[in-house]
């Protein structure tokens, strides 16, 4: 897919923004640091690690299989040529790894967007209620958002970094304008920074219906409030009062060939229409009041229901069109997030994003005037469906309230202390959390889970993602000491254990990170060997391999200021999702599991997860490694 270089944007958006900084000032326009590029990893370690990884989830029959078949792999000369080919690949490409990870993750992918693929975030709770709270809250998050891409268009956000090491900073530019199109077999991405005109509007979605609206003015000049609002007031809100039943968009939530062949029909005879959605910075939903069964969930649940599917077709997924990069939700009653399509950015850019937003709201960084008349005028979009059409649709929502009456989402605000109990004991927070979901799930189930984490690549250039995983030899003895045999240790002694474990999986975490990963180096040997016609490996169709695939606790962390949960469906039946962030004093957790699997049960694994990080600190403070800590 062919992306436009940002520094040839046009200088009148640049200039846009200069008339318009916030507060009138003018910011630097930053150079952000030359990346390297990612190379793939030395091949012996790859098929050690591979090894090592093995062991725990193995028989010791079966763990002999898999170093015999990994020997073979090696002296057969087999891993070696395809790493070479590997390794030309990666001379030729930019990134040797993202284009493949676009494709198998996302683009391939014929699973339903929402839930698994598609995150969600909250952002805090509003205090507003009703319909003019919710147009006052649209108006502002529109500008702040638009403010926000400006910011980006101009290189104006300070360059994210690990400590002194840069990140890449490309997928902020996805974020605006990018829509994932349905197609049968794979689908295409395209890129709000391929467009050779800036788009000047959003589209809005009301009870099922869907406006164009302007964001901008005739200057080019980002809407003041009054202008944004009028929009909702004098023709959004009239033109949307009862429920559309036929809402088209519905269908972005099914299957992706199911989609497909309903958008087909649609670019034949709507073309404007879907090109108003394609160039479309964003959708904003405003969102129907929802009931809320305080006897199930938390709000702040039932808020993280409606980011991840809309509640169901019943309720508001009929608002949302899943394929668009950013979907900004703004509840009727304060509750308001953020749905995203996963395809062209990780979760900390949308975190800024969000981020950016609670600022300006805190800050009160809005203006009411515009400085012209706007630059079109809102319309509505009407669909001329037929059968198949209304078919789908049907389909759709069953499907939809069929997954959301299957998703359990249980919020776990972990306060009894935070990234500052392990510190102080000089161990890594995220390998102490990630030792704490170890336990908690060998207590619960007596399985050592496979667990993925997400491993940022963004110190290379276009880097999206590793695998860290557990559980490794050294997590594995430490989980069965604790859990097991927790009488046979001194407390001294589980506490070495813990600390082995602990740093065994930082080391891994470094690695991955460096691009040194085990994960996508073997994904790249199975990936070239399709490409170039080999057969594939045997070591891919193994038992080892298979395991580990086919993980039971799926994780990413993603750190915030502000209290903004994000979310995530877990990515198999019996599996848990939990997306967690950090913070000094405290540790926030999303946990999903599916209902129709009788072995998982996310309330279970909140109510364990905090015994378990409790117990550690009590482990730590036995042992001595926690002096000074009073008891809990
Ligand atoms: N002793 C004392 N302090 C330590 C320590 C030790 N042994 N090890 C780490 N720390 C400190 C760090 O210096 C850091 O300090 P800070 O809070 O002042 O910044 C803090 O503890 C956190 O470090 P740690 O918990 O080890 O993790 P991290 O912040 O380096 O993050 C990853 C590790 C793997 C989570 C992160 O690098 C990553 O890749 N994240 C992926 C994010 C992502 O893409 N998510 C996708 C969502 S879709």
């Amino acid at each position: 897919m062919h992306q436009r270089n940002m520094t040839t944007l046009p200088l009148r958006l640049f200039e846009m923004t200069k008339s318009r900084g916030i507060n009138g000032t003018l910011s630097k326009r930053l150079i952000y640091s030359k990346l390297p590029k990612l190379m793939p990893p030395d091949l012996n370690s790859t098929l050690k690690t591979f090894v090592e990884f093995a062991e725990p989830l193995q028989t010791n029959d079966k763990f002999q299989r898999t170093k015999q078949v990994t020997k073979e792999f090696v002296e057969s000369g087999e891993a070696q040529k395809l790493h070479e080919l590997l390794v030309e690949r990666a001379q030729n490409l930019n990134n040797w790894l993202t284009p493949w990870w676009l494709n198998i993750a996302y683009l391939e992918a014929r699973t339903p967007l929402p839930i698994v693929t598609s995150p969600g975030v909250a952002f805090p709770p509003m205090e507003y209620s009703g319909e003019e709270g919710q147009i006052d809250a649209a108006a502002k998050m529109i500008q702040a958002a638009l403010n926000f891409h400006h910011k980006i268009l101009n290189n104006e956000l300070p360059e994210d970094r690990a400590g002194k090491v840069p990140f890449d900073m490309s997928q902020y530019k996805f974020l605006f304008g990018t829509t994932r199109i349905p197609r049968k077999g794979k689908d295409e991405i395209r890129y709000g920074a391929s467009n050779k005109e800036w788009p000047k509007h959003i589209l809005v979605t009301r009870n099922g219906h869907t406006f164009q609206v302007s964001v901008y003015d005739k200057n080019g000049n980002i809407l003041g409030t009054e202008a944004l609002e009028k929009q909702f007031r004098d023709f959004v809100i009239p033109n949307s009062q009862t429920r559309n039943p036929a809402p088209v968009n519905l269908v972005s939530s099914d299957e992706r060939d199911a989609w497909a062949a309903v958008y087909q029909r649609l670019e034949k005879k709507h073309p404007e229409l879907i090109k108003s959605y394609e160039n479309a910075l964003f959708i904003l939903c405003l969102d129907s009041p929802i009931s809320h069964d305080s006897s199930d969930r938390s709000r702040a649940e039932e808020q993280m229901r409606q980011m991840l599917t809309g509640g169901g077709a019943d309720e508001n997924g009929i608002n949302r069109w899943f394929d668009k990069t950013v979907q900004l939700n703004i509840g009727y009653s304060g509750a308001c997030g953020v749905t995203y399509e996963h395809t062209p950015a990780e979760g900390p850019p949308i975190a800024t994003f969000i981020e950016n937003i609670c600022e300006a709201l805190e800050k009160r960084e809005f203006y009411k005037e515009s400085s012209a008349e706007i630059y079109e005028k809102p319309f509505k979009f009407n669909f001329n469906l037929d059968a198949a059409d209304d078919d789908a649709i049907a389909a759709a929502a069953e499907k939809l309230n069929r997954s959301t009456m299957d998703l359990e989402i249980r919020f776990l605000p972990f306060k009894n202390f935070g990234k500052n109990i392990p510190k102080k004991a000089k161990l890594s927070p995220d390998s102490f959390i990630q030792m704490a979901f170890q336990v908690t799930h060998y207590r619960l189930h007596n399985i050592l889970p496979p667990t993925y984490e997400t491993a940022t690549l963004r110190k290379f250039d276009e880097g999206r993602t590793d695998t860290i995983r557990l559980p490794n030899p050294a997590s594995a003895e430490f989980t069965k000491a604790f859990v097991d045999r927790k009488e046979n240790y001194s407390s001294k002694n589980l506490s070495e254990l813990f600390r082995k474990a602990v740093e065994s999986h930082k080391n891994y975490s470094i690695r991955a990170m460096m691009g040194q990963g085990m994960d996508r180096h073997l994904l790249g040997l199975r990936l070239i060997a399709a490409e170039k016609s080999l057969s594939i490996p045997k070591i891919f169709n193994e038992d080892a391999y298979r395991k580990m695939s086919h993980f039971l606790v799926s994780t990413s962390q993603v750190p915030t200021k502000y209290i903004i949960p994000m979310g995530f469906g877990p990515s198999a039946n019996d599996c848990y999702g939990i997306c967690y962030n950090p913070q000094e004093e405290a540790i926030h957790f999303t946990i999903t599991a599916f209902n129709s699997c009788k072995k998982t049960s996310a309330r279970q694994f909140a109510q364990e997860l905090s015994a378990t990080l409790n117990d550690f600190k009590i482990m730590l403070e036995n042992s001595g490694d926690l002096k000074f800590e009073s008891k809990l």
